[in-house]
């Protein structure tokens, strides 16, 4: 049985769908992996709780207290291998990683955006979709290559921006769309290996 790894800082809702995901007896296209470890750099990330009532380990490596940011992402690398993991899965994981860190999981490290990529990298993805009165917004599920947000596209779906959207909605419906295109594509490229 293959290892998946995931890091989050927050709520963990991708992570959460992915650890169900895994779950399933009868799961359309088979994770055919366990969810071995959830790491968050946030001690008092939500998602955490929802890893343990499900059996998850869970371990936290918070970024405060070290010296670099290479010396942070050596640590987290460190704790990551002890679960051997196939793929290593960011859900909502908000830090830039180092060149090293990318390099070591290349080909194994997917990352979700809430965006139409190549549009809006970055933050307040949904505030600057409203501003620039797109019609439609989106996710995106991304190998991570060094550059934020910029690796090749695995996975895409769309909504419709509605009248009335404020940043909060167009998350939320956003965000519905991230648990079903991530659970996907983990179990497409583990289909690989
Ligand atoms: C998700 O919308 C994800 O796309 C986004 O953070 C949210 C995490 O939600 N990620 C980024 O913005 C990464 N740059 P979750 O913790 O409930 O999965």
């Amino acid at each position: 049985m293959k290892n998946i790894v995931i890091l989050i800082s927050g709520g963990g809702s991708n992570m959460a769908a992915i650890v169900r995901a895994a779950e399933q007896q009868h799961w359309g296209q088979r994770l055919g992996a366990r969810v071995a470890a959830v790491v968050s750099n946030k001690a008092d990330a939500k998602g955490l709780v929802f890893a343990r009532e499900h059996g998850v380990a869970t371990e936290v490596l918070e970024h405060q207290g070290f010296a670099s940011r290479e010396a942070f992402d050596t640590a987290l690398q460190q704790v990551i291998d002890r679960y051997d993991p196939a793929v290593v899965v960011l859900a909502g994981f908000m830090r830039i990683l180092s060149p090293g860190f990318v390099a070591h999981y290349a080909g194994r490290l997917l990352n979700i955006h809430p965006s139409l990529l190549p549009a809006f990298t970055g933050l307040h993805t949904h505030q600057r979709a409203l501003d620039a009165g797109c019609k439609f917004a989106g996710c995106t599920v991304h190998q991570v290559t060094a550059e934020l947000d910029v690796g090749p596209i695995v996975e895409q779906a769309v909504v419709p921006v509605l009248p009335g959207d404020t940043a909060a909605t167009l998350a939320a419906r956003v965000l519905t769309q991230e648990h079903v295109i991530y659970p996907r594509a983990v179990a497409n490229l583990l289909s690989t290996m």
